[in-house]
């Protein structure tokens, strides 16, 4: 190794390797994806958020604009190849390139097969894998020509365990850490980092987009008694994104310390 790449190592640990980065961010608008924001934003990343709630994507930048920080909001559906397109693009245009693309948005409407909530089987599957597909296709071209980049994707832990009434859920969630291995192996050439995230229970919307009340009923309660705050995620992607280039995080998997499941 000749000194010069040993000196640059040396300050990769020495900085947080997280400022100046720019990040893009998907489902930035709430719980994980605005904790992330506000967490590297503070450690100097420059973020670009996206998800289709304007209004709380613009106030967010605002904010992190106030403090000093460097933030861009683009308003998008990530079920839309185009607009997730359009939210890279900005990133680029506006900052000249992409380090992070962080694949976050996501939605989690439990319900038992038998119930055949198909509309939102569809919509789990357009968001929750499609969604992150177009994130990848998105970035990856812009990373394959920079030779450098990081691609993070949500999973759960429901993408390691399925149970009854959250099949549809846990098959997106599988799905999430079956692309992002494929994707680690195929980017080995262009210098692209890869990692999943797989969070236990954390206290979001996410239980919101549960239709059916029973079903809700229960995850209200169970995150009411077991979810952590969300900067336990934004450390994990700090964490991640922090390491030295030549060091690559594959998978997270964190959960409460109280959550057996
Ligand atoms: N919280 C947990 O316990 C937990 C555990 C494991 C995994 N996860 C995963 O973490 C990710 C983030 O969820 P969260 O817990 O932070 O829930 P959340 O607070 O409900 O946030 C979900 C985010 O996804 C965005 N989103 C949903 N549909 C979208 C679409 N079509 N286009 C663009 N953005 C969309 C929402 O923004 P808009 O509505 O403004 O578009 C929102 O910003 C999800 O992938 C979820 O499956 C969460």
């Amino acid at each position: 190794m000749s000194s010069g790449v040993n000196v640059q190592r040396q300050s990769e640990i020495m900085s947080n390797n997280i400022e100046g980065k720019v990040v893009v961010i998907t489902g930035a608008s709430s719980g994980l994806g605005e904790a992330a924001a506000r967490h590297l934003s503070a450690q100097g990343a420059t973020v670009v958020l996206g998800a289709r709630r304007a209004d709380r994507i613009q106030s967010l930048a605002r904010e992190l604009t106030a403090r000093g920080g460097k933030a861009l909001a683009v308003t998008t559906d990530v079920t839309h190849r185009d607009q997730v397109k359009k939210l890279v693009e900005a990133a680029v245009q506006t900052y000249g390139r992409v380090d992070v693309m962080l694949n976050n948005a996501g939605l989690m409407p439990q319900s038992p097969l038998d119930r055949l909530k198909i509309d939102e089987w569809d919509r789990m599957i357009d968001v929750n894998i499609k969604g992150v597909l177009y994130g990848i296709a998105a970035a990856l071209p812009y990373m394959k020509q920079q030779k450098a980049g990081h691609i993070i994707n949500v999973s759960s832990v429901a993408g390691h365990k399925v149970h009854a009434g959250g099949a549809v859920y846990a098959a997106t969630k599988h799905a999430v850490r079956a692309l992002s291995e494929g994707l680690r192996q195929e980017v080995k050439p262009y210098n692209i980092r890869t990692t999943v995230i797989s969070p236990g229970a954390v206290a979001t919307e996410l239980p919101d987009s549960i239709s059916e009340p029973d079903v809700a009923e229960g995850f209200h309660k169970f995150y009411e008694e077991f979810a952590i705050p969300a900067d336990s995620f934004a450390r994990a992607v700090a964490f991640a994104i922090g390491q030295p280039d030549d060091v690559d995080i594959n998978e997270i998997l964190f959960r409460p310390t109280k959550q057996e499941l």
